[in-house]
């Protein structure tokens, strides 16, 4: 189990500009405004810091459009509701809980951390962490275990945001007195008495997540919002590589790009291709052999020897080897 800090920890946002945490706790006005009231809905987008996650979202995730549509839109949502209650009209409380549904590595658990932050910062969660488990979080292996785990896991995703990856592996139709549907039973309960303080997402690969919910209706009936992420296009995969050195501080020599290109596609054509993930691999290994290339002739080095790989950071892998 892992759990990302909460709001105003995380780096990069989650703290205002000067640095105090953001209270969106505020209680609400005690009087509903008059109903001739206007309200600047562009001076409450910004009281909301909404867009600088939105803005995060789009600059530091490549591709994913729908993904970010549906995002905005629930952004969208949360900010007019919050105006209506100060008009004193009550919407009742929208169901957010998702099923994030795409192969490894498509970016659903970096998505739902920034899901976390909005949601906090638009005061529909207190907190806005996120808390990532699978079946063995929650699941015991004996009698009398799981109900304990599971609801040890649900006290600490209170406030935020529970992500369960591979959800469908709580339910097995083989045996149905599997533990598993402890937990789903406990879950249903909480994501349907517990609204008001956590959202679920649920996420997995997309024909596995539609037969766990065609096997289990009440899931698939509390599940608000199914967004897909799709494989990343080679020019996307590109696109992230590159975005992910320039944040570590390195670059592609001129001739190192059809190699890395080419690294690319010989990669996405091999068994577990993990989507951003391999990239993010890739990279990793490719600032290994880089230091090691430095070090075999260690002479002085200036900024550009410290910052650019060259062709054979990436020819020696493996994937240049064998033939795809
Ligand atoms: N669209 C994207 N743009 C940039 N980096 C991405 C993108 N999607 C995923 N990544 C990176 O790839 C890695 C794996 O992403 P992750 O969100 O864990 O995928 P998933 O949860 O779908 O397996 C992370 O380091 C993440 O930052
Ligand atoms: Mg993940």
């Amino acid at each position: 189990m892992s759990e990302s800090p909460g709001a105003g920890t995380r780096q990069g946002f989650g703290m205002r500009r000067n640095g105090s945490p953001v209270d969106l706790q505020e209680a609400p006005a005690a009087e509903p405004l008059p109903a001739d009231a206007r309200v600047d809905l562009a001076k409450e987008r910004a009281d909301s810091q909404v867009d600088s996650v939105l803005e995060a979202l789009d600059a530091e995730l490549v591709g994913l459009a729908p993904v970010k549509t549906r995002i905005r839109e629930i952004a969208a949502l949360l900010l007019v509701d919050r105006v209506r209650a100060r008009f004193g009209i009550d919407s009742g409380r929208p169901n957010l809980h998702m099923c994030f549904t795409g192969s490894p590595g498509t970016g659903k658990t970096s998505v739902a951390v920034r899901l976390a932050e909005l949601l906090h910062r638009l005061g529909y969660i207190r907190r806005g962490h996120l808390v990532s488990v699978t079946r063995d979080d929650l699941v015991g292996q004996y009698v009398g275990h799981t109900a304990p785990k599971t609801k040890e896991v649900l006290k600490r995703a209170m406030g935020g945001v529970l992500f369960i990856d591979e959800a469908y592996y709580l339910y097995r139709a083989e045996n149905e007195r599997d533990y598993g549907q402890e937990a789903i039973e406990i879950l249903l309960q909480v994501m349907e008495n517990q609204r008001d303080d956590l959202v679920v997402v649920l996420a997995g690969y997309k024909d596995r997540m539609d037969s766990f919910f065609a096997s289990n209706p009440g899931m698939s009936s509390r599940i608000a919002h199914h967004i897909d992420f799709p494989d990343y296009e080679p020019a996307e995969l590109e696109a992230i590589g590159r975005l992910m050195m320039d944040r570590e501080g390195y670059t592609l020599a001129p001739e190192t790009e059809p190699v890395f290109r080419e690294y690319l596609d010989r990669r996405r054509a091999r068994p577990r291709f993990a989507n951003a993930r391999s990239v993010r691999n890739a990279i990793e290994r490719a600032r290994l052999r880089h230091a090691n290339r430095l070090l075999a002739h260690p002479g002085e080095v200036d900024r550009e020897a410290l910052t650019t790989l060259h062709p054979e950071d990436f020819l020696t892998s493996r994937v240049f080897k064998e033939a795809t």
